[in-house]
């Protein structure tokens, strides 16, 4: 069997025409996402991210191309069918988007209601659908009477109300402390594992790809630019727009004083932290006759991968360093010249 990817994008264009000017949002996007992905977009205000979403579930239709969603083409859509579509690609956005005349229950009864179901059913959905966010003691108050992260929580309820499959999440942690957040994600991911839920989730906060993706895109002025598993991305980022966005040099960078005082070869060494490169380094640095000097270091993880970064000097025989550069590379270590 063919594994179809849950959701296609074909060579997706989104043009807004004004009186004025004519503004390209999304220029000519490709991509798949896959049953269980949780798959970001990042990119910097104004790349065209949210108005991509949007066309994932008719909130907007493309300018040109397709997007096919379980193998059907979404633009041939209509009535109840489209209906069916929409209540299963849930949505949940940076300001809530709750009804603030309605308590909790309310918001998310209404859902229900709108997809034909009544009475008892409704009640016990949505108790379940409370259990389940963590709010099963909140039905009655009102969405002011909520912090930030219940009132996403409330959103994440209403949008997998009737029994979504994928999840669109617009910068729906954006508006949240840093300690919200983190809460919100595991929510998420908890979510993507017990449910099996995709979700396709926009930010521009890099922590957020982070912790909870494992896919990501990176969006730039309506074209994606670089597309990888998300360690892969960060780990060994190809475009250059890619490496400045994700920062990726920002934790290595010596500060002056530092950096004008080395005498060696400056350079960045990544390993993927299984490769446990510390013994790796200074067992090839015996070899090759070369003296290190750590300089920096740290590790990144993601999911439960980790992301081995260090700045070394390098002292030695030009022929001796590139020795050493070699072996070390022979190791899977990913290096750059930094001097
Ligand atoms: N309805 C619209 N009419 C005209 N232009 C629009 C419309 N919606 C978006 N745009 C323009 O399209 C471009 C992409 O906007 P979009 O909201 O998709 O960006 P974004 O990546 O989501 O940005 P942010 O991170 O700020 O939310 C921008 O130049 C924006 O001004
Ligand atoms: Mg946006």
């Amino acid at each position: 069997m063919i594994n179809i990817p849950l959701i296609q994008v074909k060579n997706v264009s989104v043009t807004f025409q004004s009186k004025k000017q004519t503004i390209h949002a999304v220029k000519d996007v490709t991509f798949d996402v896959y049953e269980g992905d949780i798959f970001g977009i990042i990119g910097s205000s104004g790349a065209g991210k949210s108005t991509l979403v949007r066309t994932l579930n008719r909130l907007a239709d493309p300018t040109s191309g397709e997007i096919d969603v379980n193998g059907v083409n979404i633009a041939t859509l209509s009535g109840k069918a489209l209906q069916n579509f929409r209540f299963k690609m849930g949505m949940i956005f940076q300001n809530f988007n709750l009804a603030a005349s309605k308590t909790v229950y309310e918001n998310i009864a209404f859902v229900l209601k709108a997809a034909g179901k009544k009475g008892e059913a409704v009640k016990s959905r949505v108790q379940e659908l409370l259990t389940l966010v963590g709010l099963s003691d909140k039905a009655d108050a009102y969405p002011a009477e909520l912090s930030g992260g219940q009132k996403q929580r409330v959103g994440i309820a209403r949008a997998l109300a009737n029994d979504a499959k994928i999840l669109l999440c617009d910068e729906a942690t954006s508006a949240l402390d840093p300690q919200t957040t983190t809460a919100i994600l595991e929510l998420l991911k908890q979510l993507n594992r017990d449910f099996k839920l995709t979700i396709v989730l926009i930010t521009h906060e890099i922590d957020v790809i982070k912790k909870i993706c494992n896919r990501v895109a990176v969006m730039s002025n309506g074209k994606i630019v670089e597309l990888n598993d998300t360690f892969a991305l960060f780990s060994q980022p190809q475009q250059a727009f890619t490496q400045s966005f994700l920062n990726v040099d920002e934790n290595t960078l010596l500060p002056d004083n530092i950096k004008n005082n080395v005498k060696g070869t400056l350079i960045r060494l990544r390993y993927i932290h299984e490769n446990a490169t510390q013994p790796i380094l200074y067992q090839s640095a015996q070899l090759t006759h070369v003296e290190f000097n750590i300089l920096h270091g740290f590790i990144e993880y993601f999911n439960d991968r980790a992301l081995g970064n260090l700045v070394v000097e390098l002292i030695g025989k030009p022929d001796n360093i590139q020795a050493l550069i070699q072996l070390l590379k022979d190791h899977d270590v990913i290096i750059e010249d930094i001097s």
